[in-house]
């Protein structure tokens, strides 16, 4: 294949290797630089596909580009399946829930301006959660169900998709990058691997990689904790349940196998990866108020991954120079955003038009302004 078609993906996280999926199947010869493909900070997420649960007013661009890829969720799960693997879609939604007044007033702001989009919430009393999802606590007060928002296995996710890159021709460079330039990655150890565009999809490490995202993309440290249901114990939720206690968020997503994830801190605290003793602390105290019989559960990991945040919480999504394209800046959306960011590398390197929910995620929004 002749070398206006090589595309070197830089990222094996859920971003690149939904890119690199795409791109090899629309034709071009597809290499993916990671040292380490698919352990990145999408191994650790909790696989909320959650773009109502996660808005907020003034963030409209981010619900519209999160709606319209959760749209895309059932067909590319369905085509993930028959080329790579089950990503474990599951479809009984999310409640979000409210443990005092403060939470309350919460969910009604976020009711109200979900309304004020035509958007249904669904508020539901504390026995009507109850009877929903038997195992939440007496301190819960009321919440919201929005049966719209999915999750998937983020961990089957990646594996299905690093089995799908590879049936479809792509190949892996197991190694870091250490410098992007237009049609061409440099390597830790200087050698150069040359192509046609570079797609830089490095997470949070993307701004360490080209100065154009360097003022862009900042690390934000997410703290996460695996349990798992344990016999004579209350069962694991069906819904994802998330929860505010005192202003710290909190959130529960169950797995097929009795799994449960319980997420997540969310700190500025640049490229730390360590878990610290409080952030358990805080975590397992803030959900067994939500769902107490957590307690008697297993406790199986801890973890911390890096979000790649960006200055207005839409990712970055576009050319940055003929020959370099950027598909970072996900923030707590990276999963949501796989399938409208793969289709949309797909359609830059064919010339195509976006549509206006990926072009409002054009990185030239901050070309000539202080971020
Ligand atoms: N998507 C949830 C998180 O980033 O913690």
């Amino acid at each position: 294949m002749g070398h206006e078609r090589a595309v070197v993906v830089v990222g094996g996280g859920v971003i690149g290797l939904s890119v690199a999926w795409a791109v090899a199947d629309a034709g071009y010869s597809v290499r993916v630089v990671d040292p380490t493909p698919t352990r990145g900070a999408s191994w650790l997420a909790g696989g909320m596909l959650a773009p109502v649960t996660e808005s907020w007013p003034g963030e409209e661009h981010v619900l519209e580009l999160g709606s319209s890829s959760l749209a895309a969720w059932p067909d590319f799960a369905s085509r993930l399946t028959a080329a790579g693997g089950d990503p474990g879609l599951r479809l009984e939604g999310t409640l979000a829930v409210a443990l005092d007044s403060a939470d309350v007033g919460t969910l009604d702001v976020l009711a109200e301006f979900l309304r004020g989009l035509g958007r249904e919430a669904q508020h539901r009393t504390a026995r009507e959660l109850r009877a929903m999802e038997p195992g939440i606590g007496p301190g819960v007060r009321s919440g919201l169900h929005v049966p719209g928002d999915l999750a998937v296995d983020n961990r089957a996710l990646l594996t299905a998709l690093h089995t799908a890159c590879r049936r479809s021709g792509v190949e892996f460079v197991t190694a870091s990058a250490r410098e992007i330039h237009p049609g061409a990655v440099v390597l830790a150890d200087e050698s150069t691997v040359e192509c046609a565009v570079v797609v830089l999809a490095a997470g949070a490490w993307s701004g360490r990689l080209h100065p154009a995202l360097e003022p862009l993309v900042r690390p934000v440290k997410g703290e996460i904790l695996r349990l798992h249901g344990r016999r004579g114990a209350l069962p694991v939720p069906t819904r994802t349940i998330r929860a505010h206690v005192e202003s710290r968020p909190v959130y529960l997503v169950p797995r097929a196998d009795g799994e449960l994830i319980l997420g997540a801190t969310q700190l500025e605290v640049g490229f730390d990866e360590s878990v610290t003793a409080g952030a358990v602390r805080d975590l397992l105290r803030d959900a067994e108020q939500v769902l107490p019989g957590i307690a008697e559960y297993a406790l199986t990991e801890t973890a911390a991954g890096l979000r790649s945040g960006s200055p207005d919480n839409l990712p970055l999504i576009g050319e940055v120079a003929p020959g370099l394209l950027v598909a970072t800046g996900h923030h707590r959306n990276g999963l949501l955003l796989a399938p409208v960011t793969a289709d949309a590398v797909v359609a830059l390197l064919r010339g195509e038009d976006l549509p206006d929910a990926v072009r409002a995620a054009d990185p030239a929004r901050f070309s000539g302004r202080d971020t």
